[in-house]
């Protein structure tokens, strides 16, 4: 595929370098289109040579070949990663003052901007009345990642890590000319991800094999979608997915608390979290001895299950809501049942112990609609499944 990469004038112009590797790797032929500022970031030898093409910055260089036209008409995707205030304001008021602007108004395929800049800068009213304007023209613009920028201060204003942003490419590429106009734009979606841990003593807990990969999937193909996301993690080891704001908690009841908070804004709900069931009935606050004689019984206590209480708490008109379930037998009747029982909308449900589901890259499932629809979604990449459970998704948020 024929790619542009858009380089603005900020210091995360150097993960983009990382970024172009992977998309070289992967096969494609990207044209480096930097602002003139950015090379003060990073050189045009740099471009140069990691893409094996020509970096231009200005239409008045090899005019004879009008690449301001060109590149943008010849693309199959344009990524703009980091894009600055500054670069989105032009973008969004349609000028075209240097080859990256001018190549933005010739494109006629999917664009996407990974937006990079302090915290203030990405909150000022004049940003986000740039990224709204972008938005509505069917642009992909992420959300930046939270973390530390430059200099001591953090929040949110990081580009996110290149591999997460290959991703979206892969992603945005993979769905075509739907990828045109971003489905899920403009609905917030929570999600929850990985495994809850439950405190035994000061040093072990209860927990299981959950990996996050499922969650965070889901997470990184809605953000790629278009809309604004929310993901609760549990002891996930995973990088932040990229456009997704990141809520990390530990134990079923953290999870509970964060999830009905995000609530009452969200549009749809998905539980694909593993919540332990049950957690020590009293948390030691010594770390448990060895006493010599047979160790005291581990006691339970019931936690509460939270897709019900989110079912219960619903007061969004038209709200979805999405539960997973690992089942085993006969996994479509116990699928159905356990529909019925937490009262959401959709159950994903897969079989346990075919090698599949917690710490794969793949995963096969069935999408059980409360309507009564069944879907079956065959063995694919834990990202292709999110993308088909998205298209339920989508298709019943009319
Ligand atoms: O009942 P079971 O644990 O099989 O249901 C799995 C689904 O319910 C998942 O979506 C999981 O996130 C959710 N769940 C929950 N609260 C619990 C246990 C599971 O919301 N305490």
């Amino acid at each position: 595929m024929r790619i542009v990469l858009g380089v603005a004038a900020g210091i995360a112009a150097y993960k983009a370098c990382e970024l172009l590797r992977l998309l070289t790797e992967a096969g494609h032929r990207v044209r480096v289109v930097p602002t003139p500022a950015a090379l003060d970031f990073v050189g045009a030898a740099t471009w140069a040579a990691l893409s094996g093409q020509p970096v231009l910055t200005s239409p008045q260089e090899s005019v004879h070949e009008v690449p301001h036209v060109r590149l943008g008409q010849e693309a199959d995707l344009v990524i703009v990663a980091p894009a600055t205030a500054d670069l989105m304001a032009r973008a969004a008021a349609g000028r075209s003052d240097d080859l990256l602007t001018a190549t933005l108004l010739t494109a006629r395929c999917p664009v996407i901007f990974a937006p990079a800049m302090h915290t203030e800068m990405w909150e000022h009213a004049a940003t986000r009345a740039n990224v709204a304007t972008l938005r509505s023209r069917g642009c992909l613009v992420l959300d930046p990642a939270s973390g530390r920028l430059t200099g001591p201060d953090s929040g949110p204003g990081r580009l996110p890590e290149p591999a997460e942003l290959f991703s979206v490419v892969r992603r945005v590429l993979a769905r075509g000319t739907a990828a045109m106009v971003p489905d899920l734009a403009g609905r917030t979606i929570l999600v929850s991800a990985g495994g809850t841990r439950e405190d035994l003593d000061p040093v072990r807990y209860l927990g299981n094999w959950s990996s996050g990969k499922q969650g965070y999937a889901l997470a990184r193909t809605a953000a790629s979608r278009g809309a604004t996301v929310t993901l609760v993690a549990a002891n996930a080891e995973l990088p932040d997915p990229a456009g997704a704001r990141v809520i990390r908690v530990t134990s079923a009841s953290q999870l509970r608390d964060a999830m009905l908070a995000e609530a009452g804004s969200a549009d749809v709900i998905v539980m694909a979290a593993a919540v332990a069931d049950f957690r020590p009935a009293t948390r030691s606050p010594a770390k448990i001895k060895k006493s010599g004689g047979a160790p005291a019984p581990i006691e339970l206590a019931e936690n509460p299950d939270i897709v019900r209480d989110l079912v219960a708490a619903r007061s969004r008109p038209g709200q979805l809501i999405v539960a997973f379930a690992a089942e085993t037998g006969d996994v479509l009747a116990n699928g159905r049942a356990k529909l019925t029982g937490k009262g959401c909308d959709l159950l994903v449900v897969n079989q346990v112990g075919n090698g599949l589901a917690f710490g794969t890259e793949d995963n096969e499932a069935t999408v059980l609609g409360a309507d009564g629809s069944q879907i079956k979604l065959p063995r694919a990449p834990k990202d292709e499944i999110s993308d088909a459970i998205w298209d339920e998704v989508a298709a019943r948020l009319g």
